[in-house]
């Protein structure tokens, strides 16, 4: 028999069935709300962190990214994908998975699925920024684009903005059928929507979520009044908007790192130097974020590594003492940690 891996060896490893277990433990809406108070705290640190817009590998039908950070204690990354037609081939548009590492010795101390998790600290991220954006006393929003994450992005609007009525668009009805029937009993105000327009109604906050590899035109000009908040998350890869240029000319733009978003954003339909703000700076109180009533705000989002980072590091908390991780051999650890050649022999023997 070879010998067993020593301790040293083992990672602990959160699989989807693990994390769904974990946040139905903690509750979802308890989650979302962690992880944008864990988000922000990240945030209000971010000149600390190694910071590059992340490594894109595209292809016709999508792309696959790594997102790497390093807050100098901690460093992780997250592999993750977006292709639109996916769906149509019972595959879904993004999945995931993430891992954290031990800067001082290398050493990865979590691998976990981040398909689930990405839908939650997205969600998570763009509640957190509404908090700071939204017109005060928001009660409700359009939601266009009823896939993966819609849900996810209605409870964390309830959960961390107050947000009591969702109202849903999608250009597949059944898509909005399904989202509408997985938020139901869960407290809020769900409303079917036969167009984009009729959705908007009375929003005072508007999440665009669409899928689809191309210039969109989700929202045009005259869709959206004065005073409103846009939370645009699907468009996040060159080449692939949702928002009429006109909109964003008449919107304080927020970002995360603008780096990124110049390249991957709504703002890659403007000039490389039309002005931006950044969320941390909003966070931090260095910059506005909302400062009057007639103001359109604009979180243009694609997503950032700090996120994904400070999801990972929060899961690690988590599963500490709980039964919702396993242990992986995944790091080759010979007594002699030159004899690498010696262990291999031995699992022979
Ligand atoms: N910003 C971020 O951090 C972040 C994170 C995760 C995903 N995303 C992006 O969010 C988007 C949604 O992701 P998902 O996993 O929910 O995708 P999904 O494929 O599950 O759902 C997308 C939905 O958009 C609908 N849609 C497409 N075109 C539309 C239109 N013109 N009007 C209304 N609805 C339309 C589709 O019918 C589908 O139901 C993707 O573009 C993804 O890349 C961004």
């Amino acid at each position: 028999m070879p010998p067993l891996p020593s301790e040293l060896a083992y990672v602990p490893f959160v699989s989807v069935a693990n994390m769904m277990g974990l946040v139905h433990h903690i509750g979802i809406e308890q989650v979302l709300c962690d992880l944008a108070d864990a988000i922000e705290a990240d945030f209000k640190r971010w000149e600390l962190f190694d910071k590059t817009p992340r490594v894109a590998s595209h292809s016709d039908v999508g792309v696959i990214e790594l997102m790497p950070t390093s807050d100098g204690e901690m460093y992780g990354f997250k592999y993750v994908n977006g292709h639109p037609k996916n769906t149509k081939e019972g595959l879904q548009t993004v999945t995931a998975f993430g891992l954290l590492a031990d800067v001082d010795t290398g050493y990865p101390k979590l691998l976990s699925e981040m398909t689930l998790l990405t839908a939650l600290r997205t969600a998570a991220t763009s509640a957190m920024a509404a908090r700071h954006l939204a017109p005060k006393g928001a009660r409700t929003m359009a939601m266009i684009g009823n896939g993966a994450q819609s849900e996810f992005q209605c409870l964390a609007f309830k959960a961390i903005c107050g947000i009591d009525t969702v109202r849903l668009f999608d250009i597949d009805q059944a898509a909005t059928a399904r989202c509408a029937a997985n938020l139901a009993g869960r407290g809020l105000n769900v409303v079917q929507c036969q167009t984009s327009q009729s959705a908007m109604e009375g929003a005072e906050i508007i999440t665009t979520c669409t899928a689809d590899k191309q210039n969109a035109t989700i929202l045009t000009d005259n869709m959206v009044g004065s005073g409103v908040h846009i939370n645009a998350i699907g468009g996040d890869c060159p080449g692939k908007t949702e928002l009429h240029r006109d909109i964003l000319l008449r919107s304080d733009i927020v970002v995360e790192y603008p780096a990124q978003t110049r390249i991957e954003g709504e703002i890659q339909q403007l000039d490389d130097d039309h002005p931006v703000t950044q969320l941390w700076q909003v966070i931090a109180g260095s910059a506005k974020g909302r400062s009057d009533e007639k103001q359109i705000t604009l979180f243009d989002s694609v997503g950032f590594a700090i996120e994904d980072f400070s999801a990972l590091r929060y899961v690690l908390n988590a599963i500490q003492g709980t039964s919702y991780s396993t242990q992986l051999d995944m790091i080759a650890d010979p007594d002699d940690p030159r004899d690498l050649f010696g262990m291999f022999e031995r699992a022979n023997s």
